[in-house]
């Protein structure tokens, strides 16, 4: 008796995992065939469509954040600025020295202080890639739901 109860259980739970993987590779095999990725439907193996013009989003004011320490997104384009060993196109706004001139928010504080906890008077390496951080948004539709809420 004891014994049979035992191999009912084994039996549920053999079944339970067998509904369980078929479920999952029923809800993989959904998503990748209704998620349209930006190469287009084009095989792996073989060269991407040319990708479709995606506006830059402009918001004046900004964007808004989701969460506290989130790098804000950049609220305009940013292809005429660069990024080099020479120079860095997006502190001529952002700097402490040009942001009140150029009505530009200037760089977090944050930005100025190295690894070691030391403020310098210039942005510190670690923060010199913007873009590593904060990326502009375009007017796409997501490839998918998104159903995170800010907090
Ligand atoms: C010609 C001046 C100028 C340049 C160059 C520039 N920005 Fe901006 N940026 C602005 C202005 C002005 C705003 C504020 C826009 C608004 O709020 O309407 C802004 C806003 C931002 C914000 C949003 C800040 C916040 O608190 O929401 C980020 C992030 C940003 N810029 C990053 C960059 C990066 C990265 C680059 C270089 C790739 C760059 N910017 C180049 C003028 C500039
Ligand atoms: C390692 C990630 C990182 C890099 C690189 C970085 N940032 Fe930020 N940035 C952040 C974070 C996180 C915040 C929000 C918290 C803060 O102010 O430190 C921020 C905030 C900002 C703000 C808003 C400041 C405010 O007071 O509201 C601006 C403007 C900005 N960054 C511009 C830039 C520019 C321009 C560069 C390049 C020179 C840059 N950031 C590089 C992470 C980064």
């Amino acid at each position: 008796m004891f014994k049979n109860i035992k191999s009912t259980k084994t039996l549920v739970k053999k079944s339970l995992t067998i509904f369980l993987l078929a479920m999952t590779a029923v809800m993989f095999s959904s998503v990748a065939m209704s998620v349209q990725s930006l190469r287009g439907d084009s095989a792996l193996d073989s060269k991407a469509n040319k990708a479709g013009k995606h506006k830059i989003d402009t918001v004046e004011g900004g964007i808004e954040r989701n969460f506290e320490l989130q790098p804000p997104m950049i609220p305009h384009t940013i292809d005429k600025y660069r990024i080099s060993l020479k120079g860095n196109g997006c502190m001529k706004c952002h700097s402490e020295k040009a942001y009140k001139k150029e009505k530009a928010p200037k760089v977090g504080d944050s930005h100025y202080v190295t690894r070691d906890g030391k403020t310098l008077k210039t942005i510190s390496s670690r923060r010199y890639f913007c873009t590593q951080c904060h990326a502009p948004q375009t007017k796409d539709n997501p490839l998918v739901d998104n159903v995170y809420e800010g907090i």
